[in-house]
């Protein structure tokens, strides 16, 4: 983490959701045009745990500043967005090649799964603190500056 807000993980978060909008709306497009929906899973879970996720992610990064200022935070969002590569080059090779699928689905989605324990864990630590609320996105900021991820 850098000296200011540029590197938060809400920043972080909606920048890749974006781009996996992007990439999911690009898909789903030529999939409209080519009629050619054999990738229909990849479009679907690449929008749905890319851009759906991935936005309520950044915002309730900003809704619980809190969120931001844990290292966890940062490995949620690389086992999320790493584990979603490897679930949809998964789904690719299981419509095309079935053989070399299984160690990217079961790799993918058990990272996804890690990465949804985490966040969880990560919320539920961070709305159970007492004045939550009282910790503004200058604090946090601050605390960013140090490179400081102590909850104290
Ligand atoms: C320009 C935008 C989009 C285009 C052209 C598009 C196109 C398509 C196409 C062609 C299918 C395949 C339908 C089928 O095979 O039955 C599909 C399915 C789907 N799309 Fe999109 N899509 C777009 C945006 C989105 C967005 C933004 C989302 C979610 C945030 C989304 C979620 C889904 C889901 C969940 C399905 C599966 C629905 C089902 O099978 O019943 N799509 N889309
Ligand atoms: C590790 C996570 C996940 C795995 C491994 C997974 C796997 C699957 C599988 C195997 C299917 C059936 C595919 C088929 O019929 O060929 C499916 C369908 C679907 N999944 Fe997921 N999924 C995951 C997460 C999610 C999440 C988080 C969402 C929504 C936020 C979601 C939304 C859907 C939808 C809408 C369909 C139906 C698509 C269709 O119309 O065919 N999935 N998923």
């Amino acid at each position: 983490m850098k000296n200011n807000m540029k590197n938060s993980m809400n920043q972080r978060f909606i920048r890749i959701a974006v781009l996996w909008f992007a990439a999911g709306i690009m898909l789903g497009i030529y999939m409209g045009i080519s009629h050619q929906h054999i990738d229909k899973q990849v479009h679907v879970h690449g929008l749905l745990l890319g851009w759906v996720s991935c936005a309520l992610f950044a915002l309730v990064h900003t809704a619980w500043p809190r969120l931001q200022t844990l290292r966890s935070a940062a490995v949620h969002f690389w086992l999320h967005n790493l584990g979603l590569v490897m679930l949809l080059t998964g789904l690719v090779i299981e419509r095309r090649e079935a053989t070399m699928a299984g160690p990217f689905l079961g790799i993918g989605s058990i990272t996804l799964a890690v990465a949804t324990v985490i966040f969880t864990w990560n919320v539920w630590r961070v709305t159970t603190m007492q004045n939550n609320d009282d910790l503004t996105m200058k604090e946090v900021s601050g605390k960013l500056h140090h490179a400081h991820f102590d909850l104290s």
